[in-house]
């Protein structure tokens, strides 16, 4: 694969969890996006960022609802929810000073036979600039009927055409959990996640109370182990609000309170 990064090129992502509040439907937490700008705004110069964000608050609610709805309707209302919420990111952090470069995520990847196809040359010139392209999940026309895609897969997808060096998830919680944390007081951080002992945190997880119609935290394991396997690189869960680590995890890949999932 070319080189197509000017630095060490990192994918981040913000996970929809932490940028919006998950149980309340069009919801944004914007001190998650206050830290999320101070966090590019220390990076941007230092690595190369593809950026991602999830569907939060207005995309997992609005797929549920029509989810048994006409197709086109489905995607005329997932587009526009996942729009908005990418809109409302990006213009916060280009009002920040972050070189924030909005990237439809629709528009450049297609999906035959439930398979994600990327048109990444966009996102690399954007790259090359010094930009940050943000991606993000997204409703993809298929040839059958349409794909959910997380910003997991949409990171899968462009993983084809721009390698990274490693997979930064900022989230609420500060890594993965015996349980969910947000629920249970004595649930116990798992500082490493790795195909030993998948099996075993496989069966402490349970689905999360609020909606995730890609598959919560259990398939983001489960993509990020599949992409250390694939690309040999390591996969950290840090809390974004926790800036130095998210910072840290993201500059060096070291001296951060989180998870590392590593095959
Ligand atoms: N064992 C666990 N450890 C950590 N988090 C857990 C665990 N079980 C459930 N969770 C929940 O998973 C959430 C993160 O996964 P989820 O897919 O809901 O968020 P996300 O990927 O940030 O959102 P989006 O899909 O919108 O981007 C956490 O906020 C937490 O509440
Ligand atoms: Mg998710």
């Amino acid at each position: 694969m070319r080189k197509v990064c000017n630095k060490e090129c990192i994918f981040v992502k913000a996970g929809g969890s932490w940028i919006t509040f998950k149980d309340k439907p069009f919801s944004i937490d914007y001190s998650a996006l206050k830290s999320l700008a101070n966090i590019m705004l220390r990076v941007q110069d230092r690595v190369s960022i593809v950026l991602g964000h999830g569907g939060g608050s207005f995309a997992h609610p609005v797929v549920n609802l029509f989810s048994k709805s006409d197709q086109s309707i489905a995607l005329v209302q997932c587009n526009k929810a996942t729009r908005t919420l990418n809109n409302l990111v990006s213009s916060f952090l280009a009002e920040a000073g972050v070189r924030a470069f909005s990237m439809q995520t629709s528009a450049m990847i297609s999906c035959i036979d439930g398979v994600l196809e990327t048109f990444a040359k966009p996102v690399i010139k954007v790259l090359s600039k010094g930009l940050i392209p943000i991606v993000y999940g997204d409703c993809i026309a298929c040839s059958d009927s349409y794909k959910v895609a997380s910003t997991e897969e949409v990171f899968k997808a462009l993983s084809k055409h721009i390698k990274p060096s490693r997979i930064v998830f900022l989230e609420r919680v500060s890594g993965v959990y015996t349980k969910d944390p947000l629920v249970y007081r004595d649930a116990e951080l798992i500082p490493v996640i790795s195909r030993h002992n998948y099996d075993e945190v496989k069966s402490l997880l349970t689905p999360s109370p609020v909606i995730d119609v890609t598959g919560g935290m259990l398939s983001k394991i489960e993509h990020s182990l599949e992409l250390s396997r694939a690309m040999g690189i390591k996969v950290i869960v840090v809390s974004g609000f926790d800036e130095e680590s998210s910072i840290n995890a993201i500059v060096s890949g070291e001296s951060y309170r989180g998870t590392t999932i590593v095959w």
